[in-house]
């Protein structure tokens, strides 16, 4: 059965993520995956995790199953940290969370689910969006459609080429917005941009689908979540796909989160029941770890501080590490959108052979879109990555 199949290319995130572990020189900079490095180029374990991990330890009674939407305080935790402590919707029984494996597992449960409300429908994703938002969303069967994001040549929001090919989206269509901090591109829809988005949202009938995988690495918790609660306060429905893999640092421990928003409590009732059998039919039940340590953070106040503060301060490095970089490459030209850029990454617009070049001859290592993490950098490699770029430009 097997004969048939051909060799695929390796994802190019992971490839990339493969052949730095690989490359033995010692002055590497890793600038590719998007994971949080702090100063020393390490990624560590949040000391609030780590509390909350030796409290779960000490009071864990049970290994027995979750259930298919996972821990009832993870998800209630979520809900009021994407939608607000005050949040109406909440209140209203408009909303339901399940705890799913990544913000991965989140994307995917929301395709099947699309797909079991209407089986053409169509998703609308930005150009150029996360690489393996296409495979997730694809794969499940959904038609695939694409809106210009980005201006290539100044790498920022091109609003106007947005808006205008949505207005070719019909009744129905489900169009993927990224939360902040946008993958791959850093360029973010100002909050005027979240409410003409709305407007057209509204106006066509279309569904609003959130892809909210950095909630606090971009300028904070709230401010991060201002366009996506505003979306969420003017339309009947609405879904959020989270991830906790970046703020609170859990990749390896798959935790994300899958949000419906329903016209009516009832409604939302019924919705919920059936992403429940999706969820039950792929994958039965999420893994507990990680949704346990973000219950534990989010439930107890001065952990949830502590956690507060360790984000806050991830999120000032970056910004720090923004300003920095463009200063650097300033002598090479107009770099001052990666300062304005939210989030981990930026493109720097070179090409994918000076992309390569850097990559063998200088161990900086980033995607062939010339993708950066900005987190990745630090003051000692942030000099050489930068004369490098200058070097060749
Ligand atoms: C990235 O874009 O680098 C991250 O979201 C990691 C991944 O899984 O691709």
């Amino acid at each position: 059965m097997f004969e048939a199949l051909k060799q695929l290319p390796a994802d190019p995130i992971l490839q990339l993520m493969q052949a730095f572990r690989e490359d033995t020189r010692p002055n590497k900079v890793d600038l590719g995956i998007g994971v949080y490095k702090d100063d020393a180029g390490n990624t560590p374990i949040m000391a609030s995790v780590h509390e909350a991990e030796r409290r779960l330890l000490e009071g864990e009674t049970t290994k027995s199953y979750v259930g298919p939407a996972g821990a009832a305080g993870f998800n209630e935790s979520m809900a009021r940290l994407i939608l607000g402590e005050s949040s109406d919707l909440i209140r209203d029984g408009r909303v339901s969370v399940i705890q799913t494996p990544g913000g991965c597992g989140a994307l995917r449960m929301a395709a099947e689910f699309f797909r079991l409300c209407q089986p053409d429908t169509k998703v609308w994703v930005s150009t150029p969006t996360w690489a393996n938002h296409i495979p997730l969303l694809g794969g499940a069967g959904l038609d695939i459609c694409e809106y210009p994001y980005l201006n290539r040549q100044t790498l920022t929001v091109d609003f106007q080429a947005m808006l205008d090919t949505l207005e070719g989206a019909e009744a129905g269509d489900v169009v993927l917005l990224h939360g902040c901090c946008h993958n791959p591109s850093g360029a973010d829809l100002t909050f005027e941009q979240w409410r003409a988005v709305t407007e057209l949202i509204q106006r066509k009938g279309l569904l609003p689908f959130v892809d909210m995988a950095y909630q606090g690495l971009g300028e904070g918790l709230e401010e991060d979540a201002a366009g996506l609660r505003y979306l969420a306060s003017q339309v009947p429905e609405m879904v959020i796909a989270a991830s906790c893999s970046k703020n609170f640092g859990l990749y390896r421990e798959r935790t994300g989160a899958l949000m419906l928003i329903s016209a009516t409590a009832a409604i939302n009732q019924a919705a919920t029941s059936q992403l429940l059998s999706v969820v039950r039919s792929h994958y039965s039940m999420p893994p507990a770890h990680g949704a346990a340590i973000v219950e534990t953070i989010l439930g107890d106040d001065v952990l949830r501080a502590n956690w507060q503060g360790e984000l806050n301060a991830m999120c000032e490095r970056i910004l720090g590490l923004r300003h920095a970089f463009a200063d650097a490459l300033a002598p090479a030209g107009d770099f001052g959108f990666i300062a304005r850029q939210r989030g981990m990454f930026s493109f720097l617009g070179i090409p994918p052979e000076q992309v390569r070049q850097l990559r063998e001859e200088h161990g900086i290592y980033m995607l062939e879109s010339s993708r950066v993490n900005v987190a990745g950098l630090n003051a000692r490699v942030l000099p050489q990555v930068a004369s490098a770029i200058r070097g060749l430009i």
